[in-house]
């Protein structure tokens, strides 16, 4: 890819979208540097259930903001305070109670701090909900991918089947739906397509169809591949 300077390609959407799957594939066909927010909410999340705290309870919850330290490793695992906890952050009580934590303003902001200290000075496929919209609002490229929500549902259940994590389809339904609801509705940030995001809906597409539509859009805005 020809680069004057770097380049940020921001991809936003609900979960289950398959962003996390397409970023990461991108990322490391264009050689750039993969970040998957959602997965420091996940881990800040789990932090707040380690320490028994309660995170419907913002107060509790803001507790730990300066006080872990989430990264990613060598292998671009998600570390908490220096171990490896990729899966765990995957487990039912973390997705049951990310979007509460992802609700409250001041892990936002301390998240979002981290995110752009990451994003600084490189080239980077950054996946979220308000990657566009708010952590690199200047990306020179944004998607907002997005997929109907019973697609999202049989993604899930066949993702947490493949992990060895127990669920049922209707579990999967009903947890997107209440995720797509609070992450939608949340006064800071929500989750909203940026008026400069190209949206592609990939409920009839294939992950390699996706990542084809993602390269001609960036294509499209002038960078060659
Ligand atoms: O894997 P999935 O798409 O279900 O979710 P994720 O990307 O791992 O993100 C987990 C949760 O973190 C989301 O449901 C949001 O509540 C929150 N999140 C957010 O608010 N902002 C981000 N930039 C990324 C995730």
């Amino acid at each position: 890819m020809d680069k004057k300077n770097f380049i940020a390609i921001a991809i936003d959407g609900p979960s289950a979208s398959g962003k996390s799957t397409v970023a990461k594939l991108l990322a490391s066909k264009l050689n750039f540097l993969y970040v998957d927010t959602g997965a420091m909410y996940r881990a800040y999340t789990l932090a707040v259930l380690n320490a028994s705290l309660d995170p419907k309870n913002e107060e509790e919850s803001n507790s730990l903001i300066n006080k872990i330290e989430i990264s990613f490793n060598d292998e671009n695992h998600i570390t908490l305070n220096g171990k490896d906890v990729s899966k765990e952050i995957r487990e039912n009580n973390v997705a049951n109670n990310v979007s509460y934590i992802a609700s409250y303003k001041n892990i936002r902001l301390f998240l979002v701090s981290l995110q752009q200290k990451i994003a600084n000075n490189k080239n980077i496929v950054m996946d979220g909900r308000d990657v566009g919209t708010y952590v690199l609002k200047d990306a020179e490229v944004k998607i907002f991918l997005n997929a109907d929500v019973e697609e999202r549902a049989k993604r899930r259940f066949n993702e947490n089947k493949e992990k060895n994590i127990k669920s049922s389809y209707e579990d999967c339904l009903e947890n997107i739906k209440k995720r797509d609801y609070i992450d939608s509705h949340r006064d800071f940030c929500p989750l909203r397509k940026a008026d400069d995001a190209i949206l592609i809906d990939s409920t009839n597409l294939t992950i390699e169809e996706v990542v084809f539509k993602m390269e001609e859009i960036i294509k499209s805005k002038g960078y060659s591949l």
